[in-house]
């Protein structure tokens, strides 16, 4: 975690984001030093590009939070596409909007499954913009519904 607050303007205000949140399977036989490393490099190329949220992984399944400037955010997630280490990967909501991040101190967070549905749920009480809500509330939804272990 750092206090970086990125491309936000100084006063406070809110700023253009965009925001992808994804779902994916893991490919087989990838280990816990694998999700480490994609952490560690998730951390290093997200600081220097404006980019936070939140990655959970659990029963073979993966889901992403990423917030930050739209050309930032499309590219990575050309790259992630790429990555061999997943597969499936569903777009779950994509929108962007002038408003402030959801998470603006996680540069990439790796969220255990049993606190993920608190991590979100304070989120969505802290949650100004509407559409933060709404995919808030998606991937929520979504979580539920994969019935992770
Ligand atoms: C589930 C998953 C999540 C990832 N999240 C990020 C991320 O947030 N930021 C990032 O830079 N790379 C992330 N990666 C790794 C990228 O796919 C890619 O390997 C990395 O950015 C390095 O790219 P490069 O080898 O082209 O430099 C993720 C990979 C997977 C499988």
């Amino acid at each position: 975690m750092n206090t970086n607050f990125y491309d936000e303007p100084r006063d406070g205000s809110a700023s253009l984001l965009h925001n992808v949140v994804y779902c994916s399977r893991a490919a087989p036989g990838v280990t816990a030093q694998d999700i480490d490393a994609i952490i560690a490099t998730a951390r290093r190329h997200n600081a220097a590009r404006g980019i936070t949220g939140l990655l959970v992984f659990g029963s073979d399944i993966f889901f992403q939070w990423l917030e930050g400037p739209k050309s930032n955010v499309v590219e990575l997630m050309e790259r992630i596409h790429r990555d061999t280490r997943h597969n499936t990967v569903v777009e779950l909501s994509v929108n962007e909007e002038v408003r402030e991040r959801v998470f603006p101190t996680w540069d990439m967070e790796l969220v255990q499954l049993d606190d993920i549905r608190e991590v979100l749920q304070d989120a969505l009480r802290d949650a100004q913009a509407a559409v933060n809500a709404k995919a808030l509330r998606q991937l929520l939804q979504r979580i539920d519904q994969a019935d992770l272990t």
